[in-house]
């Protein structure tokens, strides 16, 4: 069981843009240790909410804490959280290993212990091989795992990903999914903000559902899947017979009720999955 204790708390947090309502009172607390998703279609507002919690955009209303310690505009607090933004922040002409060296300046890491974070860094996002090449020869993917790693130069407690798998290749991917899961086994509390729903049912422990500025549901994958996800389909077949779905509420009674019977020649029960949370709360799917 993960420790109670909230490594960042939002609350109530709002930011418009003219008349567009971007972040609208939005409230949540990321527990130390978790993997919490914020999962929504383009334009929810989550990149809008990482800014604000980095500190790096103001609120209209509302603020973000920091473990007891504070408001995270203050630098102190800042130390404690790493960004891996949506748009890379990199340097195209310089290689991942310079790249690395001077964001690890910039929190004033120097001399031998910035050489050695910078190559542990490199061997754990699997770019070590590649540390002399300029990023402008980096594929997509690549260039989203130095991103990762330049908002972990400062070994911060708390990463916030912003979509670290947009433009990705497959293997990219799961390398990523391994960085994250990689970081969660060692303690680190993430922030994951993506639109794949795959993404957010494979990694995150909870899970907010954004749309429109607002927080629809939060909880663990299970528990959206149990209260919002509708009903599951048992499909089976008898011998020499065609399959069968048949949609239910409770596909445990379903099946028992299905295998009275000894001539069941195939089953399976297929669950909702967080689109069909998606759906049922706001009407529309989550793909584009
Ligand atoms: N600087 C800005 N000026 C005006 N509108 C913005 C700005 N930043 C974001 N928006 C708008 O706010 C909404 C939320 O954007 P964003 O937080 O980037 O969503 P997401 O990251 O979930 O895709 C979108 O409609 C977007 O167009
Ligand atoms: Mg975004």
């Amino acid at each position: 069981m993960l420790p109670l204790v909230a490594a960042l708390t939002i609350n109530q947090l709002g930011k418009s843009f003219g008349e567009l309502r971007a972040v609208d009172d939005v409230s949540f607390e990321i527990r130390t240790g978790e993997c919490f998703g914020l999962l929504g279609p383009n334009g929810a507002g989550k990149s809008t909410t990482i800014s604000m919690i980095m500190g790096v955009l103001a609120p209209d209303r509302g603020d973000v804490t920091l473990d007891g310690a504070g408001s995270t505009t203050e630098h102190a607090s800042r130390r404690s959280i790493g960004l891996a933004p949506q748009s890379l922040a990199l340097y195209d002409e310089l290689t991942a290993q310079e790249n690395l060296e001077f964001f690890g300046r910039l929190y004033g890491i120097t001399g031998v212990a910035l050489k050695e974070r910078v190559d542990e860094l490199l061997r754990f996002v699997d770019l070590h091989d590649r540390r002399s090449s300029r990023v402008k020869t980096y594929s997509g993917g690549m260039k989203r795992r130095l991103n990762l790693a330049s908002g972990l130069v400062h070994d911060p407690d708390i990463l916030l990903c912003d979509e670290p798998t947009v433009g990705v290749d497959p293997q990219s991917r799961n390398a990523i999914f391994g960085i994250i899961e990689s970081l969660k086994s060692r303690g680190k509390t993430v922030l994951y903000t993506t639109h794949y729903m795959e993404e957010a049912q494979r990694l995150c422990d909870r899970v907010a559902i954004i749309d429109q500025g607002a927080i629809l549901a939060l909880e663990s994958v299970e528990a959206l899947i149990q209260e919002h996800g509708g009903q599951s389909e048992v499909v089976f077949s008898r011998e020499g017979q065609e399959e069968t779905t048949t949609k239910t509420d409770d596909p445990i009674a379903q099946v028992r009720a299905i295998v009275e019977g000894d001539d069941i020649a195939t089953l399976h029960i297929r669950r909702p999955s967080l689109e069909a949370v998606f759906l049922n709360l706001t009407g529309r799917t989550l793909r584009d």
